[in-house]
């Protein structure tokens, strides 16, 4: 089980996220929804590891992650929000370098890359340099270095940003069969209908503050009311109708 507890991360001194709980446990798949700026990534570079908390503390099976970082790592698959890929290194370089610094045997490693390749239909380019990929084509890189070492913990960050419909629908399936594999999944993004559809608990952030936290059942039944509806009605104070007109408006204006 994943355990945060009480996490809080000040920039500064400014909080970017305050106080957030939550228990993950195999086979759930745990949503992490909420606008820009809301405190996501903040919070999955802590359940990573890669930033401290202020105040709290993240335990996997009832250890602090931060006493044995390593350990940990190896049982994580990452997909972060921007991706550090090396642009020289063609695509099955990029990941037979992760596969090995992972520790994966290198019998495995070349199939596994080589069957990856083809079914994220990147194939084609595998020697080609990342540098010349697409965004999407590089999204895909980063995925299939997160979960081609089977680990048991996956952390997405945005993980759909730059995917052609396929690939998204692919990777959405994908989300979901890992759930029913017994892994645990937390995955982060602004886009409600994806949560909806592919999570099976939801966490609402706003302003690094948790507004709601529930299976995604309860969360649309206790308001009577689709998740769209609830997520507006909690995060968005904002007239969105009304503002696109606004820019409308703008964007016609001629200089007198
Ligand atoms: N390295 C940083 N230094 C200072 N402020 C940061 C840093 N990273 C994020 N923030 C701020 O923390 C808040 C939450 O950001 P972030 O976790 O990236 O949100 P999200 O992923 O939901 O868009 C924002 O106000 C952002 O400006
Ligand atoms: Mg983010």
């Amino acid at each position: 089980m994943l355990e945060a507890v009480h996490l809080t991360k000040r920039y500064a001194s400014l909080p970017a996220v305050q106080d957030l709980s939550f228990t993950l446990q195999p086979g759930q798949v745990l949503g992490c929804l909420g606008p820009n700026g809301s405190g996501k990534s903040t919070t999955v570079k802590m359940l990573t590891g890669l930033l401290q908390p202020t105040r709290g503390v993240v335990r996997f099976d009832g250890h602090n992650i931060q006493d044995n970082l390593a350990a940990y790592r190896k049982l994580l698959g990452y997909v972060p929000e921007e991706p550090n890929l090396y642009p020289y290194l063609t695509g099955w370089e990029y990941l037979e370098l992760i596969g090995t610094l992972r520790g994966m045997a290198h019998s495995d490693l070349e199939k596994k890359i080589d069957s990856l390749l083809e079914l994220f239909s990147l194939h084609p380019n595998r020697h080609a340099s990342i540098g010349s990929y697409s965004k999407g084509m590089r999204q895909r890189v980063l995925l299939i270095a997160a979960i081609m070492d089977d680990p048991e913990i996956f952390i997405f960050d945005e993980p759909l940003s730059g995917l052609d419909v396929t690939s998204a629908l692919i990777f959405k399936n994908l989300v979901q069969a890992l759930g029913q594999q017994g892994k645990l999944v937390f995955y982060c993004s602004h886009v409600l209908e994806v949560v909806e559809k592919i999570c099976s608990d939801v966490l609402i952030l706003r302003k690094g503050i948790v507004i709601a936290q529930d299976s995604v059942a309860n969360i649309g039944q206790i308001l009577g009311q689709s998740l769209e509806n609830t997520f507006l009605h909690l995060v968005d104070d904002v007239d969105t109708m009304s503002v696109a007109r606004d820019i409308v408006t703008v964007m016609k204006m001629k200089a007198a």
